[in-house]
């Protein structure tokens, strides 16, 4: 999977170098290409911005910078995504449908913002993180590349993207390791079991009841069995 990032702060993105998408992008599964905008400026002091028509506060991104970027990247069956808090909000769905893209092609604004006519030239799918505005889109493409890489084949294995939070609807169930007790607190019995159907029983259970106290409006979109929804019954 190919992102290719227009961004005028590149050295940002430094930190997806760590962890499971610094060993994603040394085996190749991701590559993620950061075009400095300022590189397509056609000033001498490499000015990329300018006031806003209007008057207002605060310095507005150009059009033409912008879309030359753009142009040095685009390719006819890129999807093109634009992080603005005017977007639709990025939800596990979102992450899914975008992971199946070859080529993710993404826009930070910084500032003001962007020249509507270079949007509006472009088109974009705009994709929001939440209702919060931030300083730029580059922490918001951060979120993005690392929530859709996890589920590029190969990033993680099979087991550690179908049971987690969302994937099924529900939230996770807990997790435990050694020490046996710490502070007192003992791992659950039935996880040293060796018992596969009742640990897969527990487990269900407890992602039931951690959506039901936590995220209950959640649990409307989820399949129910009987035997979730006895377990939900005996909750209330
Ligand atoms: N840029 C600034 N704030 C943002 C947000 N909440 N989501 C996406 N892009 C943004």
């Amino acid at each position: 999977m190919k992102f290719d990032v227009l961004t005028l702060f590149p050295e940002m993105f430094e930190s997806l170098n760590e962890s499971v998408l610094g060993r994603a992008i040394e085996k190749d599964l991701i590559d993620i290409n950061l075009i400095n905008i300022r590189d397509f400026s056609k000033d001498k002091h490499k000015k990329v911005d300018d006031t806003p028509y209007g008057g207002g506060a605060g310095m507005v991104m150009r059009p033409d910078v912008v879309y030359d970027a753009y142009k040095s990247v685009y390719k006819p069956n890129a999807r093109v995504i634009y992080m603005t808090p005017q977007g639709k909000k990025l939800d596990q769905q979102k992450v899914e449908s975008l992971s199946k893209e070859q080529h993710l092609i993404i826009l930070c604004g910084h500032y003001e913002g962007i020249d509507q006519r270079v949007i509006d030239e472009i088109n974009p799918e705009e994709i929001s993180i939440g209702d919060y505005v931030l300083t730029g889109g580059e922490l918001p493409a951060m979120v993005l590349i690392d929530s859709v890489s996890r589920y590029v084949e190969g990033v993680l294995n099979e087991e550690s993207t179908s049971e987690e939070s969302f994937s099924t609807g529900l939230l996770e169930y807990p997790q435990y390791t050694r020490p046996e007790v710490f502070e007192n607190r003992e791992v659950p019995e039935v996880l040293k079991s060796g018992h596969h159907e009742n640990i897969r029983k527990w487990r269900r259970a407890e992602s039931l009841k951690n959506t039901y106290n936590k995220r209950p409006e959640l649990l409307k979109d989820v399949e129910l069995s009987d035997e979730d929804k006895k377990l939900l019954n005996d909750m209330n």
